[in-house]
């Protein structure tokens, strides 16, 4: 199983990112760390503890981590995940006690303590605690096997025209990160638009039968509410599973290798991840973004993890 430390902000799609994390064979969950992003730390974090009892997870160290972005104010999304950042279903209190560490040590610590090529890096929320980790340890940008990230979108955004929420509630994380050494696959909304929730898959999600099944089937009914209310969108995209599904098998997600970056100083594009598609791809480009999603196949994962689980 690939190794992987899910840096996350629960979060809808975080909290099924996370339960597909730790059902699915292919993956060893060796951490957790949050961010502020959806809501405030404390109540991201404290989320993050919740998903953990309702997925039984017992044995994997959970740490907090930034509770702002680097230079900007923080912004959250109530509009998109409610006053809690985990709307809709009920909450069962933690039992998961957290790790003391800041989550940048953390995910320094884990990287260090294993062989180079060993932790995959999957931050599924703003770059921020993932940037500081790499400027306090610069050694980790070789030794991390990969970053698989979602945010971003090289064609459309979502918390402005041309950026995505991720991306542009930290740009100057996100700058740090686009811009390390490490081989780096962007999950954006290019992809994850095309992971929609549609009746079809909830059925099938219902058709489980467990606890944490149903917990999913509630996340998946508000999340789908508030997409329509607040973006337009019929089915709810369900962003963050991408980038888990795409370490468990690279054939779910097709993508193209392209240089990328940040844009730090635009009027209009603030937090745009650009990316240049003219061909060819300069040699030595260890950056790619994700194109097409094999729908059938990312939903079956989901279920097959679910099954998996069981009732913890
Ligand atoms: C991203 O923003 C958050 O609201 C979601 O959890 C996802 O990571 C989508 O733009
Ligand atoms: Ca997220």
């Amino acid at each position: 199983p690939t190794k992987i430390i899910l840096d996350c902000d629960p979060g809808h799609d975080d909290a099924i990112a996370l339960l597909l994390a730790h059902g699915n064979p292919d993956i060893d969950l060796v951490a957790v760390t949050t961010v502020m992003g959806n809501q405030t730390i404390d109540k991201v974090t404290r989320n993050a503890l919740s998903v953990a009892r309702v997925a039984g997870i017992t044995a994997v160290p959970f740490a907090a981590g930034c509770a702002r972005p680097l230079v900007r104010h923080i912004e959250t999304a109530p509009t998109i995940h409610g006053e809690s950042g985990l709307d809709g279903p009920v909450l069962p209190e933690p039992t998961l006690r957290l790790d003391p560490r800041h989550a940048v040590d953390l995910i320094i610590d884990t990287i260090m303590a294993h062989p180079p090529g060993e932790i995959t890096l999957v931050p599924t929320g703003a770059l921020t605690n993932i940037a500081l980790a790499v400027r306090k340890e610069p050694r980790i940008a070789e030794r991390v096997r990969e970053v698989v990230l979602m945010g971003g979108g090289y064609h459309v955004g979502n918390w402005s025209a041309t950026a995505e929420f991720n991306i542009v509630i930290d740009p100057e994380a996100a700058h740090i990160v686009f811009n390390e050494k490490w081989p780096l696959t962007m999950i954006g909304l290019d992809l994850t638009h095309q992971a929609l929730a549609t009746p079809a898959v909830a059925a099938r999600i219902a058709a489980v039968g467990t606890g944490p099944a149903r917990f999913v089937g509630e996340l998946l009914e508000f999340f789908a509410e508030s997409y329509k209310e607040a973006q337009g969108f019929e089915h709810p995209p369900v962003h963050d599973p991408c980038a888990v599904a795409y370490v468990i098998d690279p054939s779910v997600i097709a993508v193209r290798r392209t240089p990328l970056d940040v844009e730090l100083t635009g009027t209009l594009t603030l937090g745009m991840t650009v990316a240049d598609f003219r061909a060819p791809a300069p040699a030595g480009c260890t950056t790619q973004v994700a194109v097409d999603l094999d729908h059938e196949k990312f939903w079956s994962l989901i279920v097959d993890a679910l099954e998996r689980i069981g009732d913890p």
